[in-house]
């Protein structure tokens, strides 16, 4: 079944689940301005609601590139992507979201699970420029879809907004 979040039969349930969780996320954030905290926040949410998801968190774009992890829920990732490289690169680089049904599939994919099979990566944006992007992997083929893709986006300029 495509889409992480199985949320329901169909795009219905999840574009309900979603909802909900933009809700909840604006309700944690209103009064939160620290970055981490933020970003911890979501993690949390985000790998305690979406069962198909399997590590969920952020990597920080460093001045050289670089991406270093952040905060996070799952297994132990790896702590430095370099620059223009895996699927967080790609995404970084082309400063839009990169779905990837087969990660086998998608040249310079970084394994930092093995297990993983499918994954998406939402850049977050200020001023025109990449600063950290949203990382979600499934252990399921295809677990994202463009549902996914529209919501996690809309779930990742939260986290980025300063209230
Ligand atoms: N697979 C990612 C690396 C980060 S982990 O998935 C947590 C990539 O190819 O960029």
């Amino acid at each position: 079944m495509a889409g992480a979040a199985k949320g329901g039969s169909g795009g219905g349930g999840k574009d309900a689940l979603y909802a909900d969780l933009v809700a909840q996320l604006e309700s944690l954030l209103e009064d939160c301005p620290d970055p981490v905290a933020r970003m911890a926040t979501t993690a949390a949410l985000l790998k305690d609601n979406l069962p198909a998801v399997s590590w969920a968190g952020f990597y920080l774009r460093r001045g050289d590139g670089a991406l270093v992890v952040g905060p996070y829920q799952g297994p132990l990732a790896c702590m430095v992507l370099p620059p223009g490289r895996g699927v967080c690169g790609a995404a970084a680089a082309r400063r839009e979201t990169v779905v990837v049904e087969d990660v086998h599939a998608f040249p310079g994919h970084i394994a930092c699970d093995a297990t993983s099979r499918s994954e998406i990566v939402v850049p977050l944006m200020k001023d025109g420029e990449v600063w950290a992007v949203l990382d979600l992997d499934s252990r399921e083929p295809a677990a994202f879809d463009g549902t996914d893709r529209k919501h996690l986006e809309a779930l990742a300029a939260i986290v980025a907004r300063a209230p």
